[in-house]
């Protein structure tokens, strides 16, 4: 049965596991898995802009035997001229898997529904998940295990990364909190799904306005940007909202001595988080951007077994 990731709960704990730790043995012997051999297609659209998300599917792609088809904003028929799902029905006669990053998740349940190729959400107005398989990788990585580990996420707790932490977090049985202003608070369906994932699994799942509460003792402390992809028009109204949930040194000081840092990318310095931090000894932001590679690898390879 076609296996479609479009967030973060669409894979289990179990197979959460599976895919990180597979992830984990790929980043050690790259080129070893060829399962798009001969070569297959991908297709990586954007409806918005990308560094990180485009180079790391472009590369993994091209490591797992395949061809990356790169579509950029404006590129294709797709959205204005053709409905998602003429599309979906074309791509599945051509493509191995195609991946996406959009606005609205609507439009991603659309092309899932669609087609009989795998679908993977590369980021959406409400969800990263992606983004999360690389973190989680990381945290596994520098902290050796996920389970029972207290991660802590500041400012904008509304935004897609904020809701991939709730879902990926609770999945793996970590404790996980948000903590930004009141009126800026996660949407409370994605925080109820965590708080059942996370009932079943060991983990928590909360929010808080109280960013010292958040922070105290926790191993890992996480930021992103406070004005998202499509939020430009707001960004002077956002940046003031914000600005008591910095990451900054002080804030560090609460969390555990050898807490790490992570930020997805591209981080502002000096708004959600100061340079000291992210450029100091508890950040590993650059191996959280090299993770992006092994883990939508692992996940690719583990998607067109199912
Ligand atoms: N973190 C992330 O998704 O980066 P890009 O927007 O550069 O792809
Ligand atoms: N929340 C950010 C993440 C960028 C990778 C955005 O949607 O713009």
């Amino acid at each position: 049965m076609t296996r479609h990731f479009l967030r973060d709960d669409d894979l289990s704990p179990d197979e959460q596991r599976q895919v990180i730790d597979r992830a984990i043995a790929m980043k050690g012997d790259r080129f070893a898995e060829r399962p798009l051999e001969g070569p297959q297609t991908v297709a990586v659209i954007f409806d918005k802009t990308s560094t990180r998300t485009r180079v790391s599917f472009a590369a993994g792609i091209s490591d797992l035997g395949g061809s990356p088809l790169i579509i950029n904003p404006g590129e294709s028929q797709l959205g204005g001229k053709e409905s998602v799902a003429d599309t979906a029905r074309v791509f599945e006669r051509m493509l191995a898997a195609v991946v996406w990053r959009t606005f609205a998740q609507s439009g991603l349940d659309e092309m899932a529904a669609g087609t009989t190729i795998p679908v993977v959400n590369a980021l959406s107005d409400d969800f990263h998940p992606c983004q999360l398989l690389a973190d989680l990788v990381t945290v596994k990585e520098h902290r050796g295990e996920l389970a029972g580990q207290k991660l802590a996420f500041f400012g904008d707790t509304a935004s897609n990364m904020a809701h991939s932490y709730l879902l990926a977090c609770a999945t793996a049985g970590m404790h996980v909190v948000l903590s930004g202003p009141v009126d800026e608070a996660p949407r409370g369906d994605i925080l109820s799904d965590a708080q059942r994932i996370a009932a079943d699994t060991g983990g928590s799942a909360g929010f808080t306005v109280d960013a010292r509460e958040a922070a105290a003792d926790a191993d890992v402390i996480v930021t992103d940007t406070w004005v998202s992809m499509g939020q430009e028009s707001e960004k002077d109204a956002r940046l003031r909202r914000f600005e008591t949930y910095r990451v900054d040194a002080e804030l560090m000081q609460q969390a555990a001595q050898d807490a790490i840092f992570l930020h997805c990318l591209p981080a502002y310095r000096g708004f959600e988080v100061t340079a000291d931090v992210i450029d100091g000894p508890q950040s590993v932001i650059w191996d959280e951007a090299e993770n992006r590679l092994h883990a939508q690898k692992a996940l690719l390879a583990w998607l067109l077994e199912q």
